[in-house]
């Protein structure tokens, strides 16, 4: 700690000045004053393995909460199922007040929550501006009656385009608009994956390890970014992320997962200092290797999904 008896461990968000979590016990499964996902029961199993084992999840609305927990914790298995990129043994979730558990990824987003990848998935034969547009949800040259109406959905398409012009200058990524995408940097391609998921303009974003393989120069550039959903934009925001002096910097809320369940949750200054954290958490080695292979199956069916909808002549995948 130091001198001046400041404690280091606390975040600058709302929870730290006094904002609505401020009074929120730190609690597994507590309940939040404005809650914007509510998660009940949900167990996922892989084979003899339970990967997710969750009674009670609240996230409060407008807040930064981290997820975080040793690797195979299941972090990455829980974005899967609330965004509908994956399907659970058992549970419920409402997300906005709206029961959304067996909803399609594409329609969970369109609701307004939305999720990036922890290896990027930028669609590297498509130019960047394209991959833009893919994170567009709600054109309206996708419906019946507009698409009878081209000077509707023309219209619609250069609102997008415009969309995408302004995140991309937001992220510093507009001279980079017509590459392909495989030709950005590692550091790029997870600015463009935050850019593209902002297109759908979600209430919710879900970054899973946001900073991960992101050079330290960049890392402040994107913490900028995350601080700002919530300070700028009134976007609610949960991340996954490792480095716990990221996560006292940004977050309001700290969520830990071990073996597939929530062992605690609270503000991050109880959190740092937590024993059953520490234990499962602080003391453990996080950098092994990740098998991505399903996760890669899984987001191809819906790209073709997404492409097969926004192409409704049947034009062909790049
Ligand atoms: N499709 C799958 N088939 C079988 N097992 C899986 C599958 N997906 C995840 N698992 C297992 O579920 C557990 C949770 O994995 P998950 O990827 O959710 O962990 P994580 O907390 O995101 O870890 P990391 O910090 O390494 O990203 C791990 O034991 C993992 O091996
Ligand atoms: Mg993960």
């Amino acid at each position: 700690m130091p001198a001046d008896g400041a404690d280091p461990n606390v975040g600058d968000g709302p929870a730290a000045s006094g904002g609505p979590l401020a009074r929120v016990a730190a609690e597994v499964g507590v309940a939040k004053p404005d809650p914007i996902l509510v998660v009940d029961g949900v167990t996922r199993r892989f084979g003899g393995l339970t990967a997710v084992d969750v009674d009670h999840l609240e996230i409060q609305r407008g807040a930064i909460t981290a997820l975080i927990g040793p690797n195979g914790a299941g972090k990455t298995t829980l974005f899967n199922l609330l965004t509908g990129f994956d399907a659970p043994d058992h549970g419920r979730w409402k997300f906005d007040g709206t029961d959304v558990a067996g909803v399609p990824a594409y329609k969970v987003a369109r609701r307004g929550m939305v999720r990036t990848f922890q290896l990027t998935k930028s669609l590297a034969k498509l130019s960047v501006l394209e991959n833009m547009k893919l994170g567009a949800t709600d054109q309206r040259g996708e419906r019946f009656l507009p698409a009878l109406l081209p000077f509707l959905w023309k219209s619609e398409e250069r609102a997008i385009e415009d969309r995408a012009d302004e995140l991309l200058t937001r992220f510093k990524l507009h001279d980079k608009r017509g590459d392909f995408a495989g030709s950005l940097s590692g550091g790029q391609r997870k600015l463009l994956e935050m850019a593209r998921a902002l297109m759908a303009e979600p209430a919710m974003v879900m970054l899973d390890e946001p900073m991960a393989g992101v050079n330290p120069a960049l890392t402040q550039s994107l913490l900028q970014h995350v601080k700002s959903l919530r300070d700028n934009e009134g976007r609610t925001v949960v991340f996954v992320e490792h480095d716990m002096d990221v996560v006292y910097d940004i977050s309001d809320w700290v969520v830990v997962m071990a073996a597939g369940r929530i062992i605690a949750e609270g503000p991050p200054r109880a959190i740092g200092a937590n024993q059953e954290v520490i234990d499962a958490y602080l003391g453990t080695h996080h950098d092994a290797p990740l098998s991505v292979e399903e996760e890669d199956e899984v987001l191809s069916d819906i790209e073709s999904e997404l492409w097969a909808e926004r192409t409704p002549g049947g034009a062909e995948q790049p």
